[in-house]
């Protein structure tokens, strides 16, 4: 039995799957890392056959990653074990994660199978992809468990373990389930397959009802030792059980719970880590979001803030340094060295960075140092994931900008921007000066001709001032695929300006 609840991150395969959340392997990479700091026990990579991108993702994934299991996900069939394994050969630890559905409604109107048909597949699968290595782990999922019979889980989990299996999933794939209801079937299984020795249950919990993570935690309390989760919650539809409301609430009730229950998370890097998956994919929380929503922390009440004041748990459960998110408070100014910010990073969970992500992430903060009194270690976020995009994604990039705008001016922005060696110029005039710099840039990059749409434009203020940093994300779609450009500077129409280019830099990266 293991001694702690593992946490399988499928931030990177579920996760990817909603809406506007789709990464590039750069994006995936910076998030495996991040969620290599997190401690998470596995990183589901992928769905290898799926795409080359995401083939070439969880290949890239594997071999980045030392420490968790990674994963890719496969449906029972041998073409998609096949491109799973090959992705996943230089891996640590691997895992093929078989997935085939079990319910009467799959069965009969997605597969037209019957369940000894489905059955039958799921054991040749796990056989195959047992059969891979030596250091294979296999994964079953009986996908659409919660609304399956019980006693066909109970066999097919016994079959599968039999052939291999060393987890055996089980998935609330519509988030149908209801928490008791969820727990007592965890119970049942673990009472009934007789095999369970020699493998754990996982479960795997959707948001559809709002009751992702009490659902998991249900299951956590009547058997399951693995739980698969998304950072911020991301996934299909209304997403996937949030890890970092999972991971607290095991950490803050252990007293409920009991230490068996504890997860290995390394809770200091769950702030980072949401900040980090927001800012790629541009895709922010709700403010009110258990853990790492912008208001989480905030006490507006006289009553509650004189609570506070007064002694810090009358009204706060985790302190917000417990996961990794300090006050926005001065933390570097315009004298601080390059040394002092490397440390300052090393802090924030940027452990990584090389020489020379720090001398463009210095020569960044030497300009915004400039600008702007107080540097936040927000600030210092957006510096980070914005100067990583630019060194990786560099191909056009802004010169000058000057903009004449005003109540009784025709908006105009003249600008030049550098594209292999070439400076480009155009000057355009729009509705408003967003609008031409768009139009500008537009120009310069000739949209026309690439065919690319514009999808979201979305500004933010990261820290409180007049003179705070602003983040632009801007979203462009081309043949069903999106790409988020980020852009942080003290002026939002600069910052524009970088997100809009950003993300033609990161389409003609991936177009190439
Ligand atoms: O929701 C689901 O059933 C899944 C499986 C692949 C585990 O994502
Ligand atoms: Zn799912």
């Amino acid at each position: 039995m293991p001694k702690h609840i593992k946490i399988f991150d499928t931030t990177l395969r579920d996760g990817e799957q909603s809406p506007g959340c789709s990464m590039n392997i750069e994006e995936k990479i910076e998030m495996a890392k991040m969620l290599e700091r997190l401690n998470v026990d596995i990183i589901e990579a992928g769905f290898a056959i799926s795409s080359p991108g995401d083939f070439a993702s969880v290949e890239a994934i594997a071999k980045v990653v030392q420490k968790p299991t990674v994963a890719s996900l496969c449906r029972a069939v041998e073409k998609d074990i096949d491109a799973s394994w090959d992705a996943l050969r230089c891996a640590k630890h691997p895992r093929l994660h078989i997935v085939i559905a079990t319910s009467p409604i799959h069965l009969k109107y997605k597969l037209g199978k019957s369940p000894n048909e489905v059955l039958a597949q799921a054991v040749r699968a796990v056989k195959y992809a047992k059969a891979k290595a030596k250091n294979v782990e296999v994964e079953f999922s009986a996908e659409d468990a919660s609304r399956s019979d019980w006693d066909f889980l109970v066999k097919i989990f016994s079959a599968v373990i039999d052939a291999g299996a060393k987890v055996v999933n089980v998935p609330d794939t519509n988030g149908y389930a209801m928490p008791l209801e969820f727990g007592r079937l965890i119970a049942y299984l673990k009472k009934n397959i007789r095999n369970l020795g020699q493998a754990e249950i996982s479960v795997h919990n959707h948001n559809d009802l709002g009751l992702a993570v009490a659902t998991s935690l249900a299951a956590i309390e009547n058997g399951a030792t693995q739980c698969e989760a998304t950072i911020n919650g991301i996934g299909e539809r209304a997403g996937n059980c949030s890890l970092e409301e999972l991971v607290m609430a095991l950490k803050v009730r252990q007293d409920y719970y009991g230490k068996d229950k504890r997860t290995q998370i390394n809770t200091k890097f769950i702030y980072p880590a949401s900040r980090l998956l927001s800012s790629i994919t541009g895709v922010q929380v709700q403010p009110n979001k258990a853990i790492v929503g912008a208001n989480a922390f905030a006490h507006e009440s006289g009553i509650h803030q004189d609570g506070v004041l007064k002694h810090r748990e009358t009204y706060e459960i985790i302190r917000p340094a417990d996961i990794g998110r300090a006050d926005s408070k001065l933390v570097l100014g315009k004298h601080s060295g390059r040394h002092a910010l490397s440390v300052k990073l090393k802090e924030l969970g940027y452990t990584d960075l090389d020489p020379n992500g720090i001398n463009n992430v210095y020569a960044k903060f030497k300009v915004l140092a400039d600008k702007k009194k107080e540097i936040t270690e927000w600030d210092l976020e957006a510096l980070v994931s914005d100067g990583l995009k630019q060194v990786q994604a560099a191909s056009y990039s802004l010169e000058t900008l000057r903009i004449e705008t005003g109540n009784k001016t025709q908006p105009t922005a003249e600008l030049s921007v550098k594209y292999q060696d070439k400076t480009l110029r155009s000057t355009q005039s729009g509705n408003g000066p967003v609008d031409a710099i768009f139009k500008a840039i537009d120009d310069i990059i000739q949209r026309g001709a690439l065919g690319i749409h514009l999808l979201d434009y979305v500004v933010q203020a990261v820290t409180e001032g007049t003179d705070a940093l602003g983040r632009v994300t801007v979203r462009i779609k081309k043949n069903q695929k999106t790409y988020t450009g980020n852009g942080a500077n003290t002026d939002v129409l600069v910052a524009s300006a970088e997100a809009y280019l950003n993300a033609v830099n990161k389409y003609l990266l991936r177009s190439e």
